[in-house]
């Protein structure tokens, strides 16, 4: 039997600080004029020192799980799409399905730059369509301010934090995520990276270290390369997503780019000859979150009443990599009323779950503590 992925619940997470363009000024040689006139961008939320990529996504997973009406341990899969990882292992995914208390849910980060929403859409839809999991939920999460260099104005005034997730569900009814197109492009690779940690100690005998020519751990980026690579790629990919789902643009009742800069979507508009109010923008409030973007933006234009039941909605996401991709989503959903008590309640079981997860490693020091392996550490003696 044919199995849709239905988004049935939404949830958006920003810190509580925000930063306007003026009082980035005072740190940097800015102005709020540059910065609005360039990206549309008036200010971002910046993460306080004891938040990460995961507890923001946490957030965000159980704002999604509240309007679903879903029980953390009924979740099969989460995904987190991100760039800004606090680990590279273990993945900001399983940090997420412990707060959760998701137990019975496997999880992974998805590495796709400012597409990662997209892309991760993609995986856990086609994960319910084959029936390998019958839910999941896909959170696109950043802290952006952790890797960006603040003497750098040129990409620094660009990028914000947050967290945005959706909780898809298969149904046999059709509707949810009907087209995704991916694309990729890896000879771009220079135009805007991030590298990793480690990546310029290469060992060369014992505990020597030579470099390998990179220097820097922050985001670098060519910014008008970039730019003009996102105006072709949105007009393309909203065109080939909207021919895979045998649809025009009549069809589409709201088009959530990701939320870069205001500009870039005004010519992408313009390529595709439609009024800029087709195109949903909140990047004026919350700076480019990259894989956050998209379902930050969501959360807005449900807030806004910019999405009916029945109405077709485009996603489209462009970034590093260089990677894009575009998916036509069948909005079926009417917002539901969720009463406060009940989420306060609902955190109770969140706090339950961190104890839990205290608990089983207290039990794993414990049994380590009164097993030891054997002589040729071939495993537990007791
Ligand atoms: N404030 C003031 N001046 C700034 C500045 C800032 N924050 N950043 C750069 N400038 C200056 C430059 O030093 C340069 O000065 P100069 O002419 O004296 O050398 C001047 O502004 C123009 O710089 P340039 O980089 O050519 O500007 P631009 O018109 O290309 O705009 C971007 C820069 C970054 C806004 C633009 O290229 C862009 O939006 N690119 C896409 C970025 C993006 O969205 N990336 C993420 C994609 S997922």
């Amino acid at each position: 039997m044919m199995r849709y992925a239905h988004i049935v619940g939404w949830g958006c997470y920003l810190p509580d600080r925000r930063v306007t363009n003026d009082e980035l000024s005072r740190y940097v040689d800015t102005t709020d004029e540059w910065i609005y006139q360039r990206t549309g961008i008036r200010a971002r939320h910046i993460a306080a020192p004891h938040e990460t990529t995961a507890t923001l996504a946490f957030e965000a997973a159980a704002r999604a799980l509240d309007v679903a009406d879903l029980h953390p341990s009924q979740v099969e899969l989460v995904i987190v799409a991100t760039s800004t990882p606090e680990y590279m292992f273990p993945s900001t995914a399983c940090k997420v399905q412990d707060y959760l208390g998701a137990s019975h849910a496997g999880a992974f980060d998805l590495s796709a730059a400012c597409s990662g929403f997209v892309y991760a859409l993609q995986m856990a839809s086609q994960s319910i369509a084959t029936g390998a999991v019958r839910n999941a939920v896909v959170i696109g999460s950043e802290t952006m301010s952790r890797v960006l260099d603040w003497q750098d104005r040129s990409t620094c005034v660009l990028f914000g934090d947050g967290a945005g997730a959706v909780v898809l569900k298969g149904s046999s009814v059709p509707g949810g995520v009907m087209a995704t197109t991916l694309r990729s492009d890896g000879s771009g690779a220079d135009l805007l990276s991030l590298p990793a940690l480690y990546h310029n100690r290469v060992p060369i005998s014992g505990a020597e270290y030579s470099t390998n020519g990179h220097h820097k751990n922050t985001v670098d980026m060519d910014g008008r390369q970039v730019y003009r690579f996102a105006t072709n790629v949105i007009a393309t990919s909203i065109q080939d997503v909207l021919k895979k789902a045998e649809l025009t643009v009549d069809d589409i009742a709201l088009i959530i780019p990701h939320q870069a800069n205001t500009r870039i979507i005004e010519t992408a508009a313009k390529k595709l000859k439609l009024p800029m109010e087709k195109f949903y923008l909140n990047v004026e409030h919350n700076g480019n979150t990259s894989a956050a973007s998209i379902p930050l933006a969501l959360c807005d234009a449900v807030r806004d009443g910019r999405l009916k039941p029945d109405d077709n909605v485009v996603f489209v996401g462009f970034g590093g990599g260089l990677t894009w991709g575009a998916s036509v989503v069948k909005w079926d959903v009417t917002p539901p009323e969720v009463p406060l008590i009940d989420h306060e309640w609902r955190r109770v079981r969140y706090i339950m779950a961190r104890g839990r997860s205290r608990l089983r490693r207290w039990q794993r020091r414990v049994s380590a503590a009164v097993t030891r392996p054997d002589e040729n550490g071939q495993g537990p003696k007791r």
